[in-house]
């Protein structure tokens, strides 16, 4: 019964994604992250070495932590560092926004890499805002899809980023806060310098219903650079 129900999900599915392509935009952004041998993790470490340089500890915490691969390569304590997720790896089972509702603690790097639709990700940006000490980073992957099934909400595939990247266009469009995109690893946004008087450009009723062809629209005015400019970006 249940390997019937699996493969008609799976034919409802091909079926879906045969129609759709139709329609979808063909076009795509030709770039091999495997190429790129920088990955979020040596980013994220060079913050707590920046971090580390004028404090004694580094609060860390991960909205997302699935296997572990990133949370357990962070080089700190494991006292020093929280990893949500309701389903999989991290140290807290719970979602992003129940984590926020009861947290008293302030961090000194955020990596969200939770839930990849924007409305999710837009409320884990501004509540992490909330939380950040002064001179902390935020760190936001999948900013970048590379086609149409890579963007498309509902996911459709395992190699997913969904529609996070219009958070990254709205943070590119904020003010008071410093925000780059290092183009490696399916795009990792990285926010700095955080003021007080920040002001969060929301975009919602315009881009909500965006789609991957939107995302090509603004490709060019995104604020991209090369992964090792992000290393400088950091640690000055
Ligand atoms: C892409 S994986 C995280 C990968 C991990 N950060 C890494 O770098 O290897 C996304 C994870 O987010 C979790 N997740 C989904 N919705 C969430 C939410 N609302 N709050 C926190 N985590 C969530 C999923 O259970 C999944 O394990």
């Amino acid at each position: 019964m249940k390997f019937l129900e699996k493969y008609k999900k799976k034919k409802e599915k091909k079926k879906f994604l045969e129609k759709y392509n139709k329609f979808a935009v063909q076009e795509k952004i030709e770039i091999d992250w495997n190429k790129i041998n920088v990955n979020r993790i040596s980013l994220i470490n060079s913050a707590v070495r920046k971090v580390l340089k004028h404090k004694d500890s580094c609060k860390y915490l991960e909205i997302g932590c699935f296997n572990n691969f990133t949370f357990n390569s962070i080089s700190l304590r494991t006292e020093d560092k929280i990893g949500v997720d309701p389903n999989l790896g991290g140290n807290i089972k719970t979602n992003s926004d129940d984590f926020f509702k009861n947290n008293q603690n302030k961090f000194d790097i955020i990596f969200i890499d939770g839930q990849h639709e924007y409305s999710q990700c837009q409320r884990d940006v501004l509540n992490s805002i909330k939380f950040l000490y002064p001179n902390g980073f935020i760190f936001l992957h999948d900013l970048i899809p590379l086609n149409w099934k890579m963007e498309h909400v509902p996911r459709l595939q395992d190699d997913w980023n969904g529609d996070v990247w219009k958070v990254g266009y709205e943070l590119s469009k904020s003010s008071n806060l410093d925000f780059i995109i290092a183009m490696t690893d399916y795009g990792v946004g990285i926010v700095k310098n955080v003021k007080e008087n920040y002001k969060y450009c929301y975009l919602n009723n315009h881009i909500k219903n965006h789609k991957f062809k939107n995302f090509l629209e603004i490709f060019d005015d995104l604020p991209k650079c090369e992964a090792n400019t992000a290393y400088d970006f950091i640690l000055n």
